[in-house]
């Protein structure tokens, strides 16, 4: 929140996460009676990195997990193993703000949550770890603006779906030079999709992950991703996860394929799936697993500028329909009545000049039928229709409401119209679907254009369409959101050049969005 390209921010970013000298790493943080005695651990022990996520105005979750083997089960000793931390409001860390111990446990992957309470408002915080003799590279975060700020502005980066073996993750080179005060992640973290040699990188392993150990392995292999390491260590996340955190289009308890997963091995390999997320994940303990549940749906509040509220499209939703019809019946839902309630409740009377809404699926028609007639995906919000023009309607009477959606792999910036069965009816809110970081890989963009381009006429609440790997970019203020969508020329090769594909704006008291 302001002040994104001062000096101060810049010369952090250049220098990264290797400033760290061996003056700090000699400091004694605690007293000797609070340090950690224990086996010395081996080298690599923050193979994973670091990472911190949910600002709030005084607080911040601090992450990581000691692994030093990483893509074999971490490689740890079977023991908890305490892990002192770090947060200072200087990256040498001479004024030290807060220090503590957290417990890696051998059930918890030895990951760390550290919950810092007691910083300051809508500032910049460095932050490191050490274990076993070893300390990690420092990481640099911001705590969310004082709760009744109402000025400045937010930068806030929309990313989702990072497939591996689709690509590597250059948009994020782009988006630490950007340098967002938050990074929202609307899901597909990981895919969950067997090696293949057909793209620039194969998975690890030899199938799908189905284990909580496979689950380890597979978010381990991401994290080796240079520009995502170094995205989580330069500033806060936002996380959700969609479908293939687990398994491709999953519902509730119901697998993509049910007549080869039972219900019983479904269930295991969703408390597996969530256990392991919230192992890598820089969230808080209110999403530490029951089971097969894990609580993802929550809010966070940027003063008085911005509330983001964050739905789990996935835990509560009725099976997708099959056919047309079904995706009319008024028994579908995607939210669940409680976070339904949750949600217009959050929306309805909320202090917030900018009303956002982290959904992973798009919300906005896409009708795939040229000319007279519908056909809709059925996973997406489409498939739901009852419910969603139903959440459309409420939209009419809350302030300024931004959908922010991904799962598509296209970019797609839509008016959110009252009713989309009618021409006439009224726009009450703008959606970005922001792209993919790597997924489908690097697209022919006049075969796309060839595709797409003639169902606009269908779909007129389109703004913008383009098949470019990336993520959106937004600088939320008082008067309006003015939104990039940033693109890189290729996925392919580990380098990339990025640039501005378009620029658009919501105003506020405006519904819906247009090119600048
Ligand atoms: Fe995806």
């Amino acid at each position: 929140m302001t002040g994104t390209s001062s000096p101060d921010r810049r010369r952090f970013l250049t220098a990264g996460a290797a400033v760290l000298g061996a003056t700090a790493a000699a400091q004694l943080w605690l007293p000797a009676a609070a340090r950690a005695a224990g086996t010395p651990l081996p080298e690599n022990v923050f193979s994973l990195g670091i990472a911190s996520g949910d600002p709030l105005p005084d607080g911040i979750v601090l992450w990581t997990r000691l692994a030093p083997d990483p893509l074999h089960g971490g490689g740890m000793p079977d023991e908890t193993v305490p892990v002192e931390w770090e947060i200072a409001e200087d990256e040498r860390f001479r004024r030290v703000a807060r220090r503590g111990v957290a417990p890696a446990r051998p059930e918890s992957g030895h990951s760390v949550h550290a919950d810092v309470r007691g910083l300051r408002p809508g500032r910049p915080y460095w932050y490191r770890f050490r274990a076993g003799g070893h300390l990690s590279p420092v990481g640099r975060t911001r705590t969310a603006p004082h709760r009744a700020a109402t000025g400045g502005s937010l930068r806030i980066a929309l990313a989702s779906c990072q497939n591996w073996q689709h690509g590597y993750f250059t948009p994020y080179a782009d988006m630490l030079a950007q340098d967002p005060d938050v990074v929202l992640f609307v899901g597909d973290y990981i895919y969950e999709s067997t090696p293949s040699s057909a793209g620039p990188r194969r998975h690890e392993g030899t199938g799908e992950p189905v284990t909580l150990e496979q689950y380890r392995n597979r978010y381990a292999q991401y994290r080796s991703d240079p520009d995502l390491a170094a995205m989580h260590a330069n500033a806060p996340w936002v996380v959700t996860f969609d479908d293939h955190e687990v398994d491709n289009d999953w519902a509730g308890e119901i697998p993509q394929d049910p007549d080869k997963q039972s219900h019983d091995a479904f269930v295991a390999r969703l408390a597996a799936a969530f256990q392991a997320y919230y192992e890598h994940m820089p969230v808080r303990a209110t999403a530490v697993p029951d089971g097969p549940h894990i609580q993802m749906y929550r809010r966070l509040e940027f003063g008085r500028l911005a509330r983001l509220n964050v739905l789990d499209t996935r835990q509560f939703r009725t099976d997708q329909a099959t056919g047309q019809e079904g995706a009319q019946d008024p028994a579908m839902t995607m939210l669940g009545a409680r976070q339904k309630r949750w949600l217009l409740d959050g929306l309805h009377h909320s202090p917030a000049r900018w009303n956002l809404v982290a959904s992973q699926i798009m919300m906005a028609e896409t009708d795939l039928l040229p000319g007279d007639g519908k056909l809709w995906y059925y996973d997406a919000w489409d498939g739901y229709q009852v419910e969603r023009n139903a959440l459309l309607r409420e939209f009419a009477d809350i302030r300024n409401p931004v959908v922010l959606s991904g799962d598509r792999h296209l970019t797609m910036i839509s008016d959110l119209k009252e009713d989309f069965a009618d021409p006439d009816s009224d726009v009450v809110g703008a959606e970005f679907v922001g792209t993919s970081i790597s997924s489908n890989g690097d697209q022919d963009q006049a075969a796309f254009h060839a595709q797409w381009d003639p169902l606009k006429a269908d779909n007129p609440h389109w703004k913008v369409i383009d098949a470019h790997r990336g993520y959106h970019l937004f600088d939320i203020r008082r008067e309006a959101v003015d939104a990039q969508v940033r693109v890189v020329d290729t996925v392919v090769r580990p380098q990339a050049a990025a640039s501005t594909l378009t620029r658009l704006r919501v105003e506020n008291g405006t519904p819906g969005v247009r090119e600048v």
